[in-house]
């Protein structure tokens, strides 16, 4: 059997039959505290995950908060340890062993690098020996990139593109990206292969603009959406994970998902 096996069938419970992801992020308390949408993780877990292929979530709430039911992928985050209130939020390392991971039945580890910060050299270190370490179980990890705090950055696919490369040369399996209006095909492009899903953002005014953002990054070449708060912070968030599973999984356009899940503009 082929040394690749535990590999490919992790990443079968995250990915679809479709070869997409609709992943439910909800990793956000340990940064940021018990913001609104996720004051009862519980309730979320319950009430979304029937509707999503994947979740990403912290130990804890995994443990605590999480019915297991086997029918989603578990995307384990184990970086952390700054929060919102503390001197950088940026300065996060790992939290959590690998044998703890697989404790928890993690179908892949996430950890962040924070490129153009005064942690990117720790987190891109950590991301590589993770990936490493990871190799030997055949576990899967998802680098979660980020660009300072510089906005005008956060938008450019060219720094965009370049966390993106960093995390495919440092051996990631599933790269998270923010979207961006221009070029953002060259941001996938810099994956060199390995497979991008994109995060959501702030919440919001216009769910069009959110599927929208799906629609173009599907059609660019990602394979999905690591979306948090324009979920659960919607009044919709089920139809949210409707409309975004036929845009991402079905090609449907989001005009038409938008029309059928929200009614007419
Ligand atoms: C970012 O690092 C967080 O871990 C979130 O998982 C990510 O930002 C996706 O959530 P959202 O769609 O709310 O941005």
């Amino acid at each position: 059997m082929s040394e690749l096996f535990g590999k490919k069938n992790r990443l079968s419970r995250i990915f679809n039959k479709s070869g997409k992801s609709i992943m439910l992020a909800l990793d956000h308390g340990m940064a940021l505290g018990p913001m609104q949408g996720i004051e009862r993780p519980g309730e979320v877990l319950k009430k979304l995950t029937p509707y999503t292929d994947s979740i990403m979530l912290n130990k804890g709430i995994l443990q605590n908060c999480y019915v297991p039911d086997g029918h989603v992928g578990i995307v384990l985050r184990i970086s952390g340890a700054a929060t919102i209130v503390g001197e950088d939020l940026t300065r996060e390392s790992i939290t959590t062993t690998v044998t703890e991971a697989l404790r928890l039945s993690a179908d892949a580890v996430a950890t962040s690098i924070y490129v153009g910060t005064p942690n990117e050299h720790s987190t891109i270190r950590e991301l590589s020996l993770l990936c490493d370490e990871c190799e030997t179980y055949g576990l899967p990890v998802l680098a979660v990139t980020a660009i300072g705090k510089d906005r005008e950055r956060k938008t450019d696919p060219r720094y965009l593109a370049l966390a993106v490369r960093v995390a495919a040369e440092m051996g990631a399996d599933i790269i998270k990206t923010y979207y961006c209006d221009e070029n953002f095909e060259k941001v996938v492009e810099a994956s060199a292969g390995v497979p991008i899903v994109i995060a959501g953002g702030p919440k919001m005014d216009s769910v069009l603009d959110v599927l929208k953002i799906a629609e173009n990054a599907v059609k660019a070449g990602a394979l999905g959406v690591d979306m948090g708060r324009n979920v659960w912070q919607h009044e919709k968030p089920v139809e949210m994970l409707l409309a975004l599973k036929e845009v991402v999984n079905e090609g449907i356009n989001a005009e038409e998902a938008y029309s059928k899940h929200f009614g007419r503009k």
